[in-house]
């Protein structure tokens, strides 16, 4: 049996780049012997600041976002990271167990904290090791998450190997990062040097899952490309992508959106031009996501019967947290 968890940031909307590079993969990961609890990281997303109504309403519209997706909330576990307490408690346990040294060297604490890293949240720098008692309070055996997340499962192994140790227990697993490959990677559609993100300035630079046809198609239009036609078959999809990164983008959207291989996307429309492109990228665009769209509004205006599906959720995660935390408890010395 496998047991699978991930976890995403309800900050903001949910983006084209969401949902190929991970929602739809998690989505594919439930099946027979898969356990797959996925999680909205609200913890995670106040080691910077949000505004408590929105952090609210984000929290909502990334649920919906995974239901609509075909995330199936009866078969696996949905839910916000602070109704379990429990990550809470197991993190505080690896904040002790975790080097100071090894925090230092996470890239990620060092883009978010930017030039003025001494005002920096404490959250912020010990956020690796909330990510690592995410995984391990359910001694999750795989973890899907994208490239730019594999020095915190790297971590997390070591974490997980320095409690065993240092307890001198066979406690924890030592837990498989599942890394989604560069073909789901989604850039912005105004700088193909740059991921498709929900902070960037320009909303002219990512899809929404929310957003209407006509906005899809306009975005689309628009989209930054080069004055060259498409790309001939031969060129190599890699040495594409650093030079036209734009065209490639786009390209590899409208292969990860109809799900063959972008090779074949390339072949057919070699030579092409980019209004041609553009026009059935934005049509096949709008027909994958127009199902999603509507039913993440339909739950988004039934706040109940999604606070309801997250409500089940967390009972869930907690019913298989609590156990596991109480044998930490007696492992670290913890009196009952
Ligand atoms: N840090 C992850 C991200 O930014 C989100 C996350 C938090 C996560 N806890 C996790 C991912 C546990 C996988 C497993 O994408």
């Amino acid at each position: 049996m496998k047991r699978i968890f991930s976890g995403i940031q309800p900050t903001g909307g949910v983006t084209l780049g969401n949902y190929l590079g991970a929602i739809r993969n998690w989505a594919a990961l439930q099946q027979e012997d898969y356990e797959c609890i996925y999680c909205m990281v609200d913890l995670h997303a106040v080691t910077m600041w949000q505004d408590p109504a929105t952090l609210a309403d984000s929290t909502r519209e990334v649920g919906a976002a995974l239901i609509a997706s075909g995330i199936d909330p009866k078969k696996s576990i949905v839910f916000n990271q602070s109704q379990v307490a429990a990550h809470s408690q197991l993190a505080w346990v690896f904040n002790c167990v975790a080097r100071v040294g090894w925090m230092n060297r996470m890239t990620q604490f060092k883009d978010k904290a930017g030039k003025n890293r001494e005002n920096a949240s404490l959250g912020l720098y010990a956020y690796p090791a909330l990510m690592a008692a995410d995984i391990l309070i359910y001694k999750a055996t795989h973890v899907p998450v994208g490239e730019d997340q594999r020095q915190h499962l790297e971590l997390t192994r070591d974490i997980a190997q320095k409690f065993n140790n240092d307890f001198k227990v066979d406690f924890f697993p030592i837990t498989e990062p599942l890394i989604f490959g560069a073909a789901t990677r989604v850039m912005s559609l105004r700088n193909g040097e740059n991921k498709m993100s929900k902070s960037d300035p320009s909303d002219m630079s990512r899809i929404n899952l929310t957003d209407t046809a006509d906005e899809i198609a306009q975005k689309i239009r628009k989209a930054k490309t080069d004055p060259e036609p498409l790309p001939d078959a031969g060129v190599d999809p890699e040495e594409g992508r650093r030079e036209r990164p734009e065209a490639f983008n786009l390209l590899n959207i409208y292969a990860a959106l109809e799900g063959s291989d972008a090779a074949d996307v390339q072949t057919a429309w070699a030579g092409k031009s980019f209004s041609e492109f553009k026009s059935a990228l934005a049509d096949l665009m709008v027909a994958k996501l127009e199902p999603i769209s509507t039913e993440m509004r339909r739950l988004m205006d039934n706040k109940d019967e999604i606070d309801r599906i997250l409500a089940d959720g967390s009972e869930r995660a907690r019913a298989l947290a609590d156990p596991i935390m109480q044998d930490i408890n007696d492992i670290v010395g913890f009196l009952r």
